[in-house]
């Protein structure tokens, strides 16, 4: 079977109206996308899955809705305005950007010893200027050494609000949504008078000021996560760690059905942790530019709760009455990025036949189930009528555009498990014809029992 690369993927997915570039009309700009009809659908169907999956058969996560400007001191608190930056600086020579602490990664795998005191702390500047200049690590484009001082670049996107844009009014757009839940653990655990342990979630959009964004909607400015701060006893950290480990392999591989073989969990190196956790590790997917990160699973300790505490003054501690004890929880998160798992689906599904190529997508996350189709224009009336009883229950098209042929050929790039097809004949014995995408097999099957046959295989 040929190999698929990712120019097949962003072909299919921009000639079908899944992504394409943002603001096209004048020229686009760097890395923005928009979700078109069935991008949209795909990603809702995903997120609906999560929700269903962590949210709804659970008893003990709950959802909120955050606002994604919050008080800049929340991202004091947070660490994120001293510590979510990267050390970048200009080839003098060429003039292209790096990220020092990644050049020199890339020396010391190639054999060269660490720079002292590295592996504990990346963000001494002249610690990372000293190394690169006494070991002469070359720029990777043009060879030279000669660089300029290394910046730290604060990858949160700034606005301002109100009619000044003095620092007064400096806001940040949320990097990630897990804020929200943390400042708002104290409200959310009163009102729901929950007992540990539960978890708070959010899905929603999230922004960075990412230096090398790329690989179409993997890695982008404005992108949407999902994340889960699972709220637990101190001692029972570890314990949920692990259930919260199988449960995201069991959501990746059972639920949005990508396959095995292209999914993997690797723990994050203790010196690449971020400055809030204890443990992580990465779920990766192998996309056609290599193995990636599409969830970062967390232990974030007493990290957040503690910060929020000691900076807002207010009490953020949990009183635990089968124990008499009164602590700040622990937080497990999944944090999983939605953009990425909409990408992995569509490498995933992505087939290719010696006579047609098409997205062998699960019909839980295809974003159309069935296509309807008359034979002939005009059968139209008849084919409405079916489309009007399909769709009461379930995401149809209805397609009467060019021969049978190539709009079947559309149903299956755009990855539709069935098609309905309405020819006068069966219509009149009360039967229509449904076609497989993956199979491309055809039954007739009659209309009054044309729902549940289609519920049994979308559902
Ligand atoms: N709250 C923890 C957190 O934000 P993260 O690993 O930085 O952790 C979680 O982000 C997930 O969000 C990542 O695993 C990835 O799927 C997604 N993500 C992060 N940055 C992204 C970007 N620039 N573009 C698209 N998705 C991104």
């Amino acid at each position: 079977m040929e190999k698929t690369t990712m120019k097949d993927v962003v072909n299919l997915a921009q000639k079908r109206w899944f992504v394409y570039p943002g603001s096209d009309i004048y020229g686009g700009l760097a890395n923005s996308w928009d979700y078109g009809p069935y991008g949209s659908l795909l990603k809702d169907n995903i997120r609906d899955l999560w929700k269903k999956e962590f949210i709804q058969k659970r008893t003990d996560v709950m959802m909120i809705d955050c606002s994604l400007i919050m008080n800049p001191k929340v991202w004091e608190a947070s660490g994120h305005v001293w510590g979510f930056s990267d050390p970048l600086m200009d080839c003098k020579e060429c003039k292209a950007r790096w990220r020092a602490d990644k050049i020199i990664d890339a020396h010391v795998l190639a054999g060269a010893t660490e720079p002292e005191g590295y592996a504990g702390d990346k963000t001494d500047t002249k610690v990372l200027e000293n190394y690169i200049a006494s070991e002469s690590i070359a720029c990777p484009d043009c060879k030279a050494c000669n660089y300029t001082d290394i910046r730290r670049f604060n990858l949160m996107l700034k606005t301002y609000l109100g009619v000044t844009d003095d620092s007064a009014s400096l806001a940040y757009l949320r990097p990630e949504t897990a804020q929200g839940q943390f400042v708002d653990f104290p409200q959310v655990a009163r009102t729901s008078r929950r007992k540990l342990p539960f978890g708070i979630a959010q899905a929603g959009k999230s922004f960075r000021n990412e230096i090398t964004p790329g690989n179409f909607i993997f890695r982008t400015r404005e992108f949407e996560q999902m994340e889960i701060e699972f709220f637990v006893t101190p001692w029972d950290d570890d314990e949920y760690f692990q259930i919260w480990k199988s449960e995201s392999e069991r959501f990746f591989t059972e639920i949005v059905w990508l396959s095995k073989e292209n999914v993997r969990f690797v723990p994050i190196k203790k010196d690449e942790l971020p400055h809030y956790s204890k443990e992580a590790w990465d779920f990766e997917y192998q996309y056609p530019f290599g193995w990636w990160e599409i969830e970062t699973l967390a232990n974030r300790t007493d990290y957040d709760l503690k910060a929020h505490m000691t900076h807002s003054k207010q009490d953020m501690s949990y009183f635990d009455a089968v124990n008499n004890k009164k602590f700040i929880p622990y937080v497990i998160e999944p944090a999983m990025g939605l953009g990425r798992i909409v990408l992995a689906s569509l490498c995933d599904a992505y087939t290719i036949e010696e006579t047609r190529t098409y997205l062998k997508l699960d019909p839980k996350v295809a974003p159309i189930k069935v296509w309807v189709l008359p034979i002939v224009k005009k059968l139209g009336h008849l084919a409405k009528e079916v489309y009007a009883q399909l769709s009461e229950e379930f995401l149809c098209e209805y397609d009467e555009v060019s021969s049978v042929g190539k709009r079947y050929a559309r149903m299956d790039e755009i990855g539709a498990p069935l098609c309905v097809t309405i020819d006068t004949d069966n219509y009149e014995a009360g039967n229509v014809t449904v076609r497989h995408r993956d199979s491309m097999e055809q039954e007739v099957v009659a209309i009054k029992d044309l729902n549940e046959y289609v519920r049994n295989i979308v559902k």
